[in-house]
């Protein structure tokens, strides 16, 4: 029995959605805690893909319980497709529950979010366009609207209207938009909030419940550690915390209840929007990674920016979160490659430092220093324990374990659920090494 939770220890996009799959298997709850519709998670179950925003991927098992926690942001919209989409795959979403404290995405938080990048000119973030920020920034400013407003009753409709003319100031005037009628906008939230209000609870109660109960609650991540609006690439962040405190605050949860925090990463790292990224790689292989990677965004399409593991970023990552074990993806998408990079250090200025530099200056400044690794030049995707790995493939993910500082308890070869080396799984296994730099895989 465990609580863990699963984080994104990059920029986004290591795979969290197959992992949480995965382990959704021996989970009872399944917690998404922040983030909104920016996130994309793809789970392929036989053959099938499923692109999922804000529903956590537990609910394509029917007895897993799925909550939609009070620190996310919720855009109804889209919420409502996801729910019906699943449905017209005859998945249920009778176990689907959605905090009553969770803010709103409203239709000016998308208008603000497109037209404030466009404002920004040279300094744009290359976020999603899908209102996170200015969600989140009426949260702190609190003129926002929570779901507990939009089931409410009277009182609350006044506040709306009250926020759409206070929100019309700032579209008509700062961005020359058209205004908003707030009759129009309410109406239509109004009847997606009676289609929600089935699934809507005190969130942060019923996982009491399953705490008291002993039951295995997941809580998973969206975004990745980088884009931690305090612990990430400031200002190129997402606009809350994908970092494994961020998973407590969001679900209104006591850090004492977890038992495990897990990374995922890439065997490489990725970047979708602007934002400085060491171990970028243009050319040939960087071009290469996508293509076998497919590395586009699930949100947006965007072709994400491909380069070499950063175990500067992977260590900072492991100290951020806590993070006791790690999952690896996508290590197949190396298999062609020659020779293999890993980022183990950054020159500054000519100083050579372990440590992630915070301050941004120095970031951009930042030259990695690369340990080459030759490569295994054979298919792993059909690999299902360590030892059908080929030797050097294990020295890679010796080398990464041993560079972090953490051991490895699943690697992942492929998209389908079956692609997957479980070396202890999190849950049910007990807390010892797994692959570590130490131990032969028996
Ligand atoms: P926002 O979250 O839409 O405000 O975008 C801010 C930054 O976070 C942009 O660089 C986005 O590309 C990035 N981002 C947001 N959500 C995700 C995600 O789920 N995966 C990867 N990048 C993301
Ligand atoms: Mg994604």
């Amino acid at each position: 029995m465990a609580n863990v939770i699963i984080i994104g220890a990059q920029w986004g996009d290591e795979g969290k959605g197959k992992i949480t799959d995965l382990l959704s298997r021996s989970a009872d709850v399944v917690v998404r805690s922040q983030g909104g519709v920016n996130a994309g998670h793809t789970v392929v179950v036989q053959e099938q893909t499923f692109k999922l925003h804000l529903i956590p991927s537990g609910i394509l098992y029917p007895e897993t319980e799925c909550i939609i926690g009070s620190g996310t942001v919720i855009d109804p919209e889209v919420l409502l497709e996801e729910i019906d989409q699943l449905k017209k795959l005859s998945i249920s979403c009778d176990n689907l529950y959605i905090s009553q404290t969770a803010h709103v995405t409203m239709p000016y938080h998308r208008l603000i979010d497109k037209a404030s990048e466009e404002r920004r000119g040279k300094y744009k973030l290359g976020t999603t366009g899908r209102g996170i920020g200015p969600t989140y920034a009426d949260k702190a400013e609190r003129t926002g609207i929570r779901i507990v407003d939009l089931i409410g009753k009277e009182k609350s409709i006044e506040k709306i209207k009250w926020t759409i003319n206070y929100k019309n100031v700032i579209l008509e005037n700062l961005y020359h938009l058209k205004p908003m009628d707030p009759e129009v906008v309410i109406a239509q939230y109004l009847e997606y909030a009676e289609v929600l209000r089935p699934y809507v609870i005190d969130s942060s109660l019923k996982i009491d419940q399953a705490v008291r109960q002993k039951k295995n609650i997941l809580f998973e991540g969206a975004q990745g550690t980088l884009l931690d609006l305090d612990h990430g690439t400031y200002p190129y962040v997402t606009s809350s915390n994908p970092i494994a405190g961020g998973a407590c605050v969001g679900a209104g949860v006591g850090p004492t209840i977890i038992d495990r925090v897990i990374g995922v990463a890439k065997a490489y790292t990725t970047r979708v929007g602007e934002g400085p990224f060491p171990t970028e790689l243009e050319g040939e292989i960087g071009e290469l990674l996508c293509d076998r990677g497919a590395e586009f965004g699930t949100t947006t399409g965007r072709r994400r920016r491909c380069g070499w593991f950063d175990a500067v970023m992977g260590r900072y990552a492991v100290r951020i979160n806590g993070l006791d074990c790690l999952a690896i993806t996508k290590l197949d998408v190396l298999d062609t490659l020659e020779e293999i990079k890993v980022c183990v250090g950054y020159s500054i200025d000519g100083n050579n430092s372990n440590d992630f530099p915070t301050d941004p200056e120095a970031l951009a400044k930042s030259q990695p220093i690369y340990e080459t690794l030759p490569g295994w030049q054979q298919s792993t995707a059909d690999c299902l324990s360590l030892e059908d790995l080929p030797k050097l493939a294990l020295d890679y993910l010796k080398f990464l374990a041993e560079q972090l500082e953490v051991p490895i308890a699943i690697v992942s070869v492929g998209a389908s659920r079956g692609q997957t080396i479980i070396i202890e799984d999190p849950i049910h296994g007990p807390k010892r090494a797994l692959l570590d730099v130490n131990r032969e895989p028996q």
